[in-house]
């Protein structure tokens, strides 16, 4: 029975795409690319940071990562265009589906499970009202390492006192449905888009745009033998799919 609903932030119950507002609002005509090598850039250094065992937290990896990604681009920034845009991560549109889909959960222990550091993770939560609707929101900064480590996954049963059989983890990056699937969870994995979408999407496209090759990176389902229990394609299905569990 499944007695806990846990939600990744990033790109599952926050939209990570509409940073693209404040970055294009910065840099006319660069916010899309910037907001793809951003977010492709910023996962990367926290499986980098991982392995390399130089942890610093999601804050300090989502500066790195926007600094990587301007002088990458040859974009000269100064601070307070940089503050503006890494302001917007406290501030991040959520999903549609995803306050409906908390209070339709409601009478199971509902929580964030994240990279996001303990103060980015608190004020977004706040600046979202989701801190009502929530009983915990679970920063991995407690094991200095980030998902898809074990030790990330375990700071669930240790913060909610509820085995892992006993949870949901739902996400839409298929890298952390794998690393939760690994870890023992049940897994719900948001497939947002699917391979024939995807394809579409590239057919008669010689120019690729940056939008469509970040979908082809980062949203279809990883190659690493695990499966997820269950594909959704928005948040609104979970309250069945838990209801039925
Ligand atoms: C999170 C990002 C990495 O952990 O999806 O919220």
């Amino acid at each position: 029975m499944i007695k806990a609903v846990v939600f990744d932030a990033y790109g599952t119950l926050f939209d990570i795409q509409s940073v693209a507002a404040i970055t294009d609002e910065a840099y006319p005509g660069y916010g899309e690319i910037i907001t793809q090598i951003w977010r492709i850039k910023q996962l990367e250094y926290t499986w980098l940071r991982s392995l390399m065992r130089r942890y610093e937290d999601f804050s300090v990896v989502t500066r790195e990562s926007l600094a990587y990604t301007l002088k990458g681009l040859g974009l000269k920034h100064n601070a307070d265009v940089f503050e503006c845009i890494m302001e917007k991560y406290l501030h991040l549109d959520l999903y549609p589906d995803a306050a409906a889909t908390l209070a339709a959960l409601r009478g199971r222990k509902l929580a964030i499970l994240s990279n996001g550091s303990p103060r980015m993770l608190d004020a977004l939560v706040q600046n979202r009202g989701l801190d009502r609707v929530l009983d915990a929101t679970i920063s991995v900064d407690a094991q200095k390492i980030f998902k898809p480590s074990p030790d990330a996954y375990s700071l669930i049963e240790s913060t909610l006192r509820v085995g892992p059989a006993d949870v949901l983890f739902v996400s839409s990056n298929p890298w952390d449905a794998c690393g939760a699937k690994a870890f023992g969870l049940k897994v719900a994995w948001i497939e947002r888009l699917t391979p024939e979408a995807m394809a579409l999407a590239c057919v008669n496209n010689d120019a690729v745009p940056p939008l469509t090759m970040f979908k082809a990176i980062r949203m279809q389902m990883d190659e690493l033998g695990l499966e997820p229990d269950h594909r959704i394609r928005a948040l609104a299905e979970l309250p069945e799919l838990v209801g039925s569990a």
